[in-house]
């Protein structure tokens, strides 16, 4: 079988665990230790926010299960037909104000392969209301809201978070898809940087910033995914792409933010105004500083692009191995060509270099760069099913070509989960058999229920010496800077997946984390592709940067009225407990 390569490059999920249950928070309507949900008698009612709505100009939305049409009483045979074919597709949650991709995250709530089942259609884990975001009054509307009525806040844009972020239950989500502006400023200027850049509304969506962009001749940081929210989880986390290792980070390149406080303020943070506030949003975690309303960001002349891919069929074990073995063997090699990036993936039947990228360079500087590769396949009596090397033009000319449009929806399918761990150079050095074996145990690991599993890689050099940035000018999980590439473990599952096959499925891609943890002592995990369940995630996710992070959390959410599975500050002040509730655990 043939699995899309961005199927593990991409995702990863948390789970809800009893891990934070809190056994001594009971249910309690009067107690303000809790965040209300809709089954108390202290949620608002109907007035209540029918005058929200009103403030926000009619554009408050109700949050509904996206496949009702499966389940009575809204049961209507050919709609729930529409909604089984697009339910695994990501398309489907973005113009969504509530419902998110992470079937975990759903809960399998609502599932419409499940309807048959005793299964139940609720929002569960999703927001209760929406407020369809047009500006900074409707966000500072909605963050006032929750707080005088002590519910909780959450923040969707595209709803493609694997660790439960974008989602809250009895939330008011803050919908931020709809923030599309952008513009092109040729010659930005502050005391760091001075030419292009592109001021990005909230909702703009990676492939749609490329092509703007690519229209006047430049390019940006995105990502290797076309939808992920540029200006939202995406460079709030790190954000890595195919230019990351030319110019860094989609989180190296924001020049400011324009943001709102949970003290209702509407600033601009970068690093002259609030530079504490931009170095927590560059790279420390999303949704949990402030709300970002628009950011600008570098952008780079743009020009010629080299691309590469090949796929290897595993027709004999011994050698298709040894072939995989050299792939990592070369892979220092790699990292010190200045721009060159490469992400890959492995299934039990198949090796494929999804892409490999070199900007500014010819096809006979990539071919040579991965000829070595190439004469071990030949020594190997091995024959690639396919092998590219491409040129284009531009940067979106050589995207659009990898992952094409018309096959965007097939290549990042929702029904998946993925865990991670950041890989330094020295464990290819001394410990590589150790690292193989890991993914041969993963890839024959008959118990996991049901789905494809795949291992894989992306490589890019973020140094700080390969990409010119200060150390100390962001928040980025300092083990990135060492890493060689990111190594994932991705399990893709049918869609009637039960809700138990669903924890089973998180269990596993947490193991396997663990796993590459143990062989990569003192690195971390890249926090978007990472599993939301791991006890070490302060360490893991955030590094030494946790306790500036939480100071910065402190100033400016105050209130702690945004609250993450795994956020800066996440089990300090307030907790999900096992119903889903989030309560106070000190003052
Ligand atoms: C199929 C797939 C492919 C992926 N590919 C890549 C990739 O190539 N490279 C990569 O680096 N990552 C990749 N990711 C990970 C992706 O970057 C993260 O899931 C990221 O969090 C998505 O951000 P979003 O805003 O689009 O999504 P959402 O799920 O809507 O939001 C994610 C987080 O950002 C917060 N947030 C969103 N908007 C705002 C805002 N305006 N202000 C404050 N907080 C906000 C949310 O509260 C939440 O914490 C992929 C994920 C998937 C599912
Ligand atoms: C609210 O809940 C907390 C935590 O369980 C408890 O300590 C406190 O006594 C409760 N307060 C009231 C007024 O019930
Ligand atoms: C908010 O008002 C608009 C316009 O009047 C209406 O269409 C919408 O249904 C209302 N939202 C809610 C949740 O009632
Ligand atoms: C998920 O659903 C199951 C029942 O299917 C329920 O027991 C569990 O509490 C739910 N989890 C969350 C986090 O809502
Ligand atoms: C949200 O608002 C935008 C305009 O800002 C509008 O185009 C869109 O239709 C609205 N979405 C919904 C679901 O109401
Ligand atoms: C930007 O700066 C360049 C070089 O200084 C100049 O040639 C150009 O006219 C400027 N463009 C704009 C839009 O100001
Ligand atoms: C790559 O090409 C662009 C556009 O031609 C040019 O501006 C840039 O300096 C080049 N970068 C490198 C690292 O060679
Ligand atoms: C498989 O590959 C190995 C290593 O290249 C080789 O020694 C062996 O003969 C091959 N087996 C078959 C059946 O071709
Ligand atoms: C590859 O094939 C050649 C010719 O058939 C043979 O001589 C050689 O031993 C094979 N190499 C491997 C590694 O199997
Ligand atoms: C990244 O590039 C720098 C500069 O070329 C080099 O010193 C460093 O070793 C590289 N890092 C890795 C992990 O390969
Ligand atoms: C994941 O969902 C897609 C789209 O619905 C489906 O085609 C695919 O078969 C599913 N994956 C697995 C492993 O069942
Ligand atoms: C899921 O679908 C497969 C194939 O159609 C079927 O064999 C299996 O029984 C289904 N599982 C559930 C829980 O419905
Ligand atoms: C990795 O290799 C080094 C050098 O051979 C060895 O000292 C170390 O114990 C290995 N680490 C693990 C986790 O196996």
């Amino acid at each position: 079988m043939f699995i899309s390569f961005y199927t593990v490059v991409a995702v990863s999920l948390g789970l809800c665990s009893t891990a934070v249950a809190l056994a001594s928070i009971q249910r309690n309507t009067a107690n303000i230790s809790c965040r209300y949900l809709p089954v108390d008698k202290e949620w608002p009612g109907s007035t209540d926010w029918d005058a929200l709505n009103i403030t926000v100009g009619g554009n408050l939305l109700r949050g509904e299960p996206l496949a009702q049409s499966c389940y009575q009483p809204h049961e209507n045979l050919a709609k729930c037909a529409e909604i089984r074919k697009s339910w695994g597709f990501d398309s489907l949650y973005f113009d969504d104000p509530v419902n998110v991709m992470s079937p975990f995250w759903l809960n399998n709530s609502c599932n419409p392969f499940l309807s048959s089942l005793t299964n139940a259609c609720t929002l569960d884990n999703v927001a209760s209301y929406a407020i369809n975001v047009t500006d900074a009054a409707s966000i500072m509307a909605g963050i006032e809201f929750t707080q005088r009525k002590n519910i909780r806040l959450s923040i969707k844009n595209t709803g493609h978070d694997y660790l439960g972020r974008s989602s809250g239950k009895g939330s008011l989500a803050l919908w931020t898809h709809n923030l599309r502006d952008m513009s092109i400023i040729m010659n930005y200027t502050s005391s760091q940087y001075s030419g292009p850049a592109v001021k990005i509304g909230a909702g703009m969506q990676s492939r749609e910033v490329d092509q703007i962009a690519g229209k006047h001749g430049l390019r940006v940081v995105s990502g290797l995914c076309p939808t992920v929210g540029l200006a939202g989880g995406f460079s709030q986390n790190g954000g890595y792409g195919q230019l990351a290792s030319l110019y860094g980070l989609a989180a190296d390149n924001v020049l400011e933010y324009e943001v709102v406080t949970t003290d209702l303020r509407h600033l601009t943070a970068s690093p002259s105004t609030h530079a504490d506030l931009y170095w927590a949003l560059s790279g420390g975690g999303s949704g949990n500083y402030a709300i970002v309303l628009s950011q600008v960001v570098k952008a780079h002349p743009d020009g010629q692009v080299t691309g590469a891919t090949f796929s290897l069929l595993n027709t004999n074990s011994t050698a298709f191995w040894s072939a995989i073995q050299t792939w990592y063997q070369q892979s220092p090699r790699f990292n010190l060509i200045p721009g060159f990036s490469a992400s890959w993936i492995i299934s039990r039947e198949l090796f494929r270099l999804t892409a490999a990228t070199l900007p500014n360079g010819t096809a006979s500087d990539l071919d040579a760069i991965l000829q070595d590769f190439y004469q071990v396949i030949t020594e190997l009596n091995m024959t690639f099913v396919s092998k590219t090397t491409i040129v284009k033009p531009s940067f979106v000319d050589l995207y659009n070509t990898l992952v094409p449009p018309s096959h965007a929806d097939a290549s990042f399918p929702a029904n998946n989960t993925i865990g991670s761990r950041l890989v330094p150079t020295s464990v290819v050095q001394n410990n590589l058999s150790d690292l193989l074996d890991i993914y041969q145990r993963i890839l024959h690991d008959e118990t996991v229920p049901g789905g494809v599993t795949v291992v894989g890689g992306t490589s890019n050099n973020v140094s700080h010496v390969n990409i010119g940035v200060d150390p100390d000018s962001n928040a980025v999980l300092p083990a990135w800077r060492n890493a060689l590439f990111t190594s994932s473990a991705a399990i893709s599952f049918p869609d009637n997946t039960t809700v138990e096959g669903l924890q089973l499925v998180q269990a596993k891609v947490n193991t396997w984390q663990d796993w590459v943890k143990d062989l990569t002592p003192g690195s971390g995990s890249y926090i978007n592709e990472a599993t939301y369940d791991n006890p070490d995630w302060k360490s893991d996710y955030y590094g030494k940067n946790y306790g500036r992070l939480l100071q910065v959390k402190k100033k400016y959410d105050g209130k702690f009225s945004l609250w993450q599975h795994t956020s800066v500050g996440a089990d300090t002040y307030w907790q999900e407990n096992a119903e889903g509730r989030l309560c106070r655990l000190s003052y």
